[in-house]
Formats: C-alpha cells, sequence, structure tokens
C-alpha cells in the first residue's frame, strides 16, 4: 500500500494494490483504492471542462485572427494594390516591398488560424485532417509519411478531436526536440476503436522530464477512455501510441448477435 501511495499519478489508470492481507489492512487498501477511483474521475472531469474551454478559446482567437486581422490586412493590400498603380517609378520597389510584407503577414495569419482550428477537420474528416498535417510537418530536413485509411470505425467528435491533438502534438515535440529526418503518423484500425502511432527517428525521449504537452496528451487520452503509451522506438527515436475505443455500441462485441 506504500508503495501504491508514493508512485500514484492519477494521469496513469489502472494500476490497483491488491486488496488482501489481515482485515484491517485489506480494509484500508479498498478505502484507498476507491478513493483513487473517485479522484481520478474528478481529475478527469476537471481536465475534461478545462480542455473545452481551451478548445472554445482556441475558436475564438482564430475566428478573430482571421475575421479582423485577416480582413485588415487584405484591406491593406488592395489599398497598396492601387497606390502601386499609380507610384512614380522611384518609389515602385518600396511599395513592391510592402505588398510582399503585408502578404506574408496575410498567409502567415491564415497558418495561425489553421493551427488553432482544425477547421479541415470539421471540414474533411480526421484521415484528410491527419495527412495534411503531415504535409504540414514536412520541411527544412524532416520528411513525414502517413499511413492513413480513408475508411475507419466511427469515432466520437472528441475522439477525432483528440486524435488530432495528440498527433500535432507528438510531431510538434518531433520537430523541436529530437532532431529526426523522419517520422511516420500511422492510424489502423482495431477490433474495438483505433490506433495511432506517431515514430520518429530521432535522439528518443531519454529521461526528459514530461512537460504540459505530454501531460496534455495524457489528460486528453483520460478524457475519452483511451490509452497513450510514450515508448522508446525500435531502432532509436520515440514511439507515441494512443488506443482510442470504439463508442459503445460499435464495439464489436456489442455488436455480436446483431441482425446482419
Ligand atoms: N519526439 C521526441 N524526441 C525527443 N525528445 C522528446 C520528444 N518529445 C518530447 N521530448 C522531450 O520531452 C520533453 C517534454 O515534452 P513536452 O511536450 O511535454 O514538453 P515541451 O515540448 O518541452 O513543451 P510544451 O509544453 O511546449 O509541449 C521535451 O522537452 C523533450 O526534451
Ligand atoms: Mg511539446
Amino acid at each position: 500500500l506504500g508503495r501504491a501511495m508514493a508512485t500514484a499519478d492519477l494521469l496513469v489508470p489502472g494500476a490497483r494494490p491488491a486488496v488482501a492481507g489481515p482485515a484491517e489492512a485489506a480494509q484500508l487498501i479498498a478505502t484507498y483504492n476507491t478513493m483513487l477511483d473517485r479522484l481520478q474521475a474528478e481529475r478527469a472531469a476537471g481536465a475534461g471542462r478545462a480542455l473545452q474551454a481551451q478548445e472554445r478559446e482556441r475558436h475564438r482567437i482564430a475566428r478573430e485572427l482571421h475575421d479582423e486581422v485577416g480582413q485588415t490586412l487584405t484591406a491593406v493590400l488592395l489599398q497598396l494594390k492601387r497606390v502601386a498603380d499609380r507610384v512614380p517609378g522611384e518609389l515602385r520597389e518600396e511599395v513592391s516591398l510592402a505588398q510582399e510584407a503585408t502578404r506574408s503577414g496575410l498567409d502567415e495569419i491564415r497558418r495561425i488560424a489553421r493551427r488553432l482550428r482544425p477547421g479541415v477537420l470539421e471540414e474533411l474528416g480526421l484521415p484528410s485532417a491527419l495527412r495534411s498535417l503531415a504535409a504540414e510537418f514536412t520541411h527544412h530536413g524532416l520528411s513525414v509519411e502517413h499511413h492513413v485509411p480513408g475508411d475507419l470505425p466511427p469515432l466520437a467528435p472528441e475522439a477525432e478531436l483528440v486524435l488530432y491533438r495528440v498527433a500535432q502534438e507528438s510531431l510538434t515535440n518531433t520537430a523541436r526536440h529530437a532532431a529526426a529526418d523522419h517520422a511516420a503518423l500511422s492510424l489502423r484500425p482495431l477490433a474495438d476503436g483505433v490506433e495511432l502511432l506517431v515514430r520518429d527517428n530521432g535522439t528518443g525521449l531519454g529521461t526528459a522530464a514530461e512537460g504540459a504537452g505530454i501531460r496534455g496528451m495524457r489528460e486528453r487520452a483520460l478524457l475519452i477512455g483511451a490509452e497513450i503509451h510514450f515508448e522508446p522506438a525500435p531502432g532509436g527515436g520515440t514511439d507515441v501510441r494512443l488506443r482510442v475505443p470504439a463508442p459503445p455500441g460499435e464495439r464489436s462485441a456489442d455488436r455480436t448477435g446483431d441482425s446482419p
């Protein structure tokens, strides 16, 4: 019981000490296990509310960036175009530089808005959103291949968002920390859900302390009853593996006995 108490982690589900020993000790262990169940459920509910608030806030910022700043920059760009048509020769170059800077500012805004709010997820569905994520991270010495089938078992919208955010944070970590030149993002259907695997050939996690990124992935996983594992990849690098259960009613066990 002492060992279990010392190593308890609310973000890692399961792992309960066996209820055994003299009556009083057994009683204590059982009470401890019940307490841990309750704390874990409360923690998951709290994390759920926080993550929902975070997603709403991201939506709002993305919309404002796109609708407000984006509109303003578009207007500036049109104005610059009108100026460029009438400007004397010696200023033409400077106006054209200003046009260039405005255009790249606009691109940047769109990119940031897209990252904040995975609109592709709603518009194109998870498989396309994941493929475009892989393409987005393929640059400057990192190539990301993807294996994402088009026909996946049905998933709840929250589960799709978790899959997307975990893939996004894993690839961000690969790009920031792994010094990898290759990564692979794969999604495969399981008998009772799907498995996401993000594998890189970089330096590996080593003994690095978990930061907000990895804690966030654990919390998101917990929220939808998924399992997440961070392991060394075969031959070096890092594996992030997320197993998401199918929604109730879609599980193969539930389907047995159904009419064809
Ligand atoms: N794919 C990876 N390859 C090598 N090291 C990694 C990888 N992913 C994470 N790490 C290590 O684990 C640490 C924790 O990652 P985590 O995502 O939790 O935090 P972070 O990326 O440092 O910050 P942030 O909160 O912005 O995500 C990183 O600082 C890094 O040292
Ligand atoms: Mg990170």
